[in-house]
């Protein structure tokens, strides 16, 4: 029996070790792991860099409060604010615990109340995020939701503007949406959502948990649409595996948070900064995200080559190394089957097969994830018969 919750529903793979992107079981069996923890390890299993940061915090000091001023902060907030083009950060644990307070910044710097958000959207299981999340099954049972937000159709403008008012304190989005599919946003639409913003006095605010810290060959995914977001929250691949999150916002924004406004007690902990730093410094480099660009058309363009044949494959579409491909059916048998060959990969709805590599992966081994799933699907659909 298991003491466990059941809110997952776990795999029969119990990692012993991994390495890079290689991942090794309980039963000695070595899995190509394309899912980072859920986009999480960025650079891959066990970076020696990140390893060699933490323990170097580690033998300074794990935990002060945020009581004390903390250089390693300073300077983490410092790489991320000029990252995205802003000058403000506030560092929680969680993707979630950043959009909770980013939601909380956004009412308190308009005095406005109402949020809006897209269908299929995923922010987080706290309340606010939730709410904010356009996806009824996050939601079921846990009624009454939070108050006044919205949910319009990803990329229709007109239905959009349809539910701006002078009440709108914040318009929220992914602009890849992760969980909900692999649903990448139009650049028209994009623009002209920023537009209503300036137009409303609407904050936007850019999810980039996934998208984010150059999962799409850009430090934020924002960057490949030309957008001025007032609000960006990151969390997931920006501790690669430590847990970290962060609030980046305008400087205009820094009077709306002041002493006692928010707070984390282990938000911005130094040994989750200390690899927060040794991460955005390889990362934000662009040589580092040419290849990750390179990486990313190349397993796309494989994929296409092997998969866009076979008929239960719909579309194959994302950016950087975060790729969806659509199938005609729920993916979670073929995703058992993949494992059963060595390959680790996720889902992103029923129907979504999603990659999302170690930016760090090599070209042989995206042929070889490639060769898995074009021999793993002839199987299945052959098998289905
Ligand atoms: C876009 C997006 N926002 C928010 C979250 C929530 O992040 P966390 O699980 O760290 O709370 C996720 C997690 O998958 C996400 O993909």
């Amino acid at each position: 029996m298991s003491y466990l919750f059941p809110t997952y529903a776990r795999w029969e793979v119990e990692p012993v070790s991994a390495e890079g992107t290689y991942l090794t079981d309980i039963n000695g069996i070595t899995y190509l792991d394309y899912t980072s923890g859920i986009g999480v390890c960025n650079l891959g299993h066990q970076p020696k860099v990140i390893k060699e940061a933490v323990s170097k915090q580690l033998d300074h000091f794990w935990h002060v409060s945020n009581l004390f001023t903390i250089g390693q902060q300073e300077k983490a907030a410092q790489l991320l604010a000029t990252a995205a083009g802003l000058e403000a950060v506030f560092f929680a644990n969680s993707g979630a615990e950043a959009n909770e307070a980013a939601i909380k910044l956004a009412r308190k710097a308009t005095g406005k109340t109402k949020i809006i958000t897209f269908e299929k959207s995923f922010h987080g299981r706290t309340f606010a995020t939730m709410a904010a999340t356009g996806q009824d099954k996050i939601k079921l049972g846990y009624g009454p939701m939070l108050e006044k937000f919205v949910y319009v159709p990803f990329n229709n403008i007109d239905a959009l503007k349809n539910e701006m008012d002078t009440d709108v304190a914040a318009i929220m989005l992914e602009v890849i949406q992760g969980e909900g599919g692999i649903h990448v946003g139009e650049q028209a639409f994009l623009q002209e959502v920023e537009e209503l913003c300036k137009e409303y006095g609407s904050l936007l605010i850019i999810d980039e948990i996934q998208t984010g810290i150059g999962r799409t060959a850009k430090p934020f995914a924002f960057q490949h649409f030309d957008l001025t977001p007032d609000i960006v929250t990151v969390a997931k691949g920006l501790g690669s595996g430590l847990p970290i999150g962060a609030v980046i916002g305008k400087e205009s924004l820094k009077v709306h948070f002041g002493p006692g406004s928010h707070g984390s007690t282990f938000g911005g902990n130094p040994v989750s900064i200390s690899a927060a730093i040794a991460t955005m410094e390889i990362i934000f480099n662009e040589i580092f995200l040419q290849e990750v660009l390179i990486k990313g058309e190349y397993l796309v363009s494989q994929l296409t080559k092997k998969l866009q044949n076979h008929e239960s494959v719909k579309d194959i579409r994302g950016l950087g190394l975060m790729i969806g491909i659509e199938f005609d059916q729920p993916v979670q048998g073929l995703l058992q089957e993949l494992r059963n060959e060595g390959f680790l990969a996720l889902s992103a709805g029923e129907n979504v097969l999603r990659l999302l590599p170690p930016l760090t992966t090599s070209i042989s081994e995206i042929d070889k994830c490639v060769e898995i799933m074009k021999h793993t699907i002839e199987k299945t659909s052959k098998a289905a018969v």
